[in-house]
């Protein structure tokens, strides 16, 4: 079985990953410098899997570093790059900081790639790089709109970089997929979504909030042109996010691939507002959440669900599980993980 480098693969979508990868038998090597992940989570995966994967604690930044890597490790069939900094706050205060993390190391790992001959490569994109897309639901082909941050920015330059460096080298091949909303929990409750300080996205806010870590919830308007005024995002439960990488990477192994870079949307095919969200949440734990409306927030748009035929077509791929589901997980999580803390100080 192929070896496949798994990189930020501590991380929330790379720790599923692994998992999906050992289950179909795939032999794994992480990297991760645990910036935003902690060496537990290999206990995690080894629970859930009865595999404890190699883990190599190591800085993608430091370039000499990759270069000793891939020189030792000579027969990696695959590598899944999902190692990056993500929070689009930060990255409009520290953008050198977002270009050097998610941009210089794709080059490093690129140059490492093309010495090797033959090499497949899966990139984490986002739904972030349609913007406001015109058209719902979104397709693969739906216009790259001006990025709203630092972030954003560095996937769609990062795919970019993927593209231009296919097109002269037909020996790499790659796919870029495009994440709408991941979260949940893995069904163990083994592993999931680790958020350091104020979580960004909706589902840890409301799960913190819900638990009584965080005070109150603010939906941020609630009168934007949708059925009940707030805004609508496309939420994909992380384990069906975790499962659609393997069918890329088999695609790729299997040279099923028909251009060398190709590019899917990971969704469900269906948008939730926010309420919504938050009724899944009243619904599966039974309890009332304290939330008010709040201003509209900048940079959010209306809303982004996407149209996942040519995954589910060309990869053989569709998401399983309902929003409620992904919900019970993640709240099965925060119940885990938030036993015995304190109240948020912030
Ligand atoms: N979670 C989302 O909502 C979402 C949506 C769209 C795209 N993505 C992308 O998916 C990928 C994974 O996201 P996630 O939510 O699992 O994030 P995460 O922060 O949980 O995982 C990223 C992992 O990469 C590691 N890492 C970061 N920089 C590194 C470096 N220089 N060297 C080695 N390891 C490094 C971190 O320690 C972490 O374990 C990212 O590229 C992210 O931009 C995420």
């Amino acid at each position: 079985m192929k070896k496949i480098l798994v990189t930020g693969g501590l991380g929330f979508i790379g720790s599923h990953t692994v998992v999906e990868l050992q289950n179909e038998g795939f032999e794994v090597i992480i990297i991760d410098n645990l910036s935003n992940s902690s060496e537990n989570v290999l206990d995690g995966i080894e629970a859930i899997s009865g595999k404890r994967p190699v883990f190599e604690k190591l800085d993608l930044r430091e370039k000499q570093k990759v270069q000793a890597f891939f020189a030792e490790h000579s027969n990696i069939g695959g590598v899944i790059h999902f190692a990056a900094s993500k929070a689009v706050g930060e990255s409009v205060e520290n953008p050198l900081l977002y270009y050097e993390n998610n941009l210089g190391v794709l080059v490093y790992i690129l140059q490492e790639l093309l010495k090797k001959g033959d090499s497949n490569f899966i990139f984490s994109s986002s739904c972030t790089v349609y913007g406001q897309a015109d058209q719902m639901p979104i397709t693969e082909d739906a216009p790259v709109k001006p990025a709203e941050s630092p972030y954003g920015n560095t996937k769609q330059v990062g795919e970019e970089i993927i593209k231009d460096t296919c097109k002269v080298n037909p020996q790499l091949a790659a796919i870029a997929l495009r994440y709408f909303n991941p979260i949940g929990a893995h069904p163990s409750v083994e592993i999931g979504e680790l958020p350091l300080g104020v979580p960004q996205n909706l589902l840890p806010f409301i799960t913190q909030t819900g638990i009584g870590f965080r005070e109150q919830l603010s939906v941020f308007g609630d009168d934007y042109p949708t059925e009940d005024g707030t805004c609508i995002r496309d939420y994909i439960h992380v384990v069906d996010v975790a499962k659609a990488h393997v069918a890329a990477l088999k695609r790729l192994l299997n040279t099923e691939n028909t251009e060398n870079f190709e590019v899917f949307n990971l969704g469900t095919g269906k948008g939730s507002s926010v309420l919504e969200v938050i009724g899944s949440f009243e619904r599966v734990t039974g309890e009332k959440l304290n939330y008010r409306i709040a201003p509209r927030r900048e940079g959010d748009v209306i809303q982004a669900y996407a149209d996942t035929k040519k995954a589910n077509d060309v990869l053989g791929w569709k998401a399983k599980s309902t929003l409620d589901d992904a919900m019970k997980s993640a709240w099965d999580w925060e119940k885990k993980i938030r036993k015995g803390t304190e109240k948020a100080s912030v």
